[in-house]
């Protein structure tokens, strides 16, 4: 038997209609902000994330799923004319690398502050467990543009926050916390790394090989580290709201003032760095504690630099991810009560009555009512039985006999009530809610 890859799911009715439920209301949320939807490659140049995640990160250090495109094991000529053979491609393992390449390469600039939304897959090399797996969903959202356009103003960030908490409080979410920090400009981290390696020199002979690499390399990166042993050391080191200049201390007190004034409460954590390079200033994470050890419903931060680092213009942004399988997992709400049952099940009854019940059904769905359709060779009582699986409100008979009359017969499942009902009325008996 051929199995799904580790890490990987099949999602099915009825929690699929969970995830549409999910995706209708945070399509719903974006358009009230003026949103739009972005759609970018499932895959990337690995140079892309390299340099705009950072070399040094656990994304790109260890999971990605990164390939030599050489056109599947032989050389396609296509490939080889293109130029692109031998080119190192990688599955996207998160989506704003990919919206500022977009929005280099499109010059999105053009268009002012671009308020761009998407939702689909990303994939991380991860070790699977519940609420983490290899192929996951995320649903983010990226303001990016020049600096006259206001992407820069902390008005953006705390419109950004307070979506979030909108959307989580619109789809019945409780109980989530906003973590929220500043992790400065460039100058800011680079006196606090600064700081981190002096702290971290006569200790770090006691860390993981990770952090041991991590104080020569990018000492930010040891806030990243879970082993438990490394933690008293970590907890004792400087922290980043100590290195914060004026412009970007304004900056952050002025998020927080926008977000008091709107009641969106939060809890400030100058430990939380985020897992990516690219974050300057504003940085924040969304858990929830019903999620377990993967209690990050979803992440986000500032990224000011981002495009120069990709060869772009300055192109100030603010966005977010959020994990829609964690996300899904948090809901209170069940699948089953989500999802729309038929509101009549068509049994053609007897030979010759298939064209007749679908002629039937196509009537009824032009009227917005959800029809299932049978089989003229299913007995009448194998027609009740698969009506009654399928949670349908009302059964109608397409028999000969119906046919002669134009009227048919139209049962309430629960209810057990039978009616006669004429051609023209079934479209609106069938739509009023109750029994008959
Ligand atoms: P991130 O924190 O790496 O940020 O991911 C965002 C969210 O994706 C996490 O909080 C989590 O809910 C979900 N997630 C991450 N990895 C997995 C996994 N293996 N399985 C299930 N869910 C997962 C980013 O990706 C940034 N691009 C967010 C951002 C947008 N920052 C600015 N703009």
């Amino acid at each position: 038997m051929i199995k799904s890859p580790r890490g990987t799911r099949d999602l099915f009715p009825p929690d699929t209609a969970l995830w549409n439920f999910v995706e209708a209301a945070v399509r719903d949320v974006f358009r009230a902000y003026n949103f739009h939807e972005i759609r970018t490659p499932i895959f990337e140049s690995t140079e892309l994330f390299a340099r705009g995640v950072g070399e040094e990160t656990d994304i790109v250090s260890k999971e990605m799923f990164t390939w030599i495109d050489r056109g599947g094991g032989t050389i396609l000529q296509e490939v080889a004319a293109e130029g692109e053979f031998g080119r190192s491609l990688t599955l996207r393992p998160e989506n704003t690398a990919g919206v500022v390449r977009a929005y280099i390469e499109h010059k999105l600039w053009d268009r002012g502050l671009n308020k761009l939304f998407y939702i689909g897959p990303q994939f991380r090399r991860e070790r699977p467990q519940k609420g983490r797996y290899r192929q996951f969903y995320q649903i983010g959202a990226e303001v990016i543009g020049p600096a006259s356009a206001g992407s820069e103003s902390p008005a953006r960030d705390a419109e950004v926050l307070e979506l979030l908490a909108t959307l989580l409080d619109r789809l019945g979410i409780t109980g989530w916390t906003l973590e929220l920090n500043s992790v400065g400009c460039p100058a800011d981290r680079a006196r606090f790394n600064e700081a981190l390696r002096k702290a971290l020199g006569p200790v770090a002979a006691k860390m993981c090989t990770d952090c041991q690499r991590r104080v020569v390399t990018n000492p930010l990166r040891v806030f990243d580290c879970k082993v438990p042993e490394d933690q008293p050391i970590i907890e004792k080191l400087p922290r980043i709201s100590q290195f914060l200049d004026e412009p970007c201390s304004k900056h952050f007190a002025e998020v927080q003032e926008i977000l008091r004034s709107v009641g969106v409460p939060f809890t400030l954590n100058d430990r939380l760095v985020r897992g990516l390079d690219y974050y300057t200033r504003t940085a924040f994470e969304f858990t929830h504690g019903a999620l377990g050890a993967q209690n990050a419903i979803l992440g986000g931060g500032r990224y000011d630099g981002l495009s120069e680092a990709l060869g772009g213009p300055a192109a100030p942004g603010i966005g977010f991810a959020i994990g829609e399988d964690r996300l899904v997992l948090s809901l209170t709400e069940s699948a089953e009560s989500v999802v729309r049952k038929p509101d009549v099940y068509v049994a053609p009854l007897g030979a010759g009555m298939n064209r007749e019940a679908a002629r039937l059904a196509r009537e009824l769905r032009r009227h917005d009512l959800v029809v299932d359709l049978g089989d003229e060779s299913f007995r009448l009582k194998k027609s009740f039985e698969a009506a009654d699986k399928l949670g349908a409100r009302y059964i109608l008979i397409v028999g000969e006999n119906e046919m002669k009359a134009d009227a048919f017969a139209l049962k309430h499942l629960a209810s057990g009530k039978q009616v006669t009902v004429p051609r023209g009325e079934l479209a609106k008996r069938i739509g009023e809610s109750g029994s008959l």
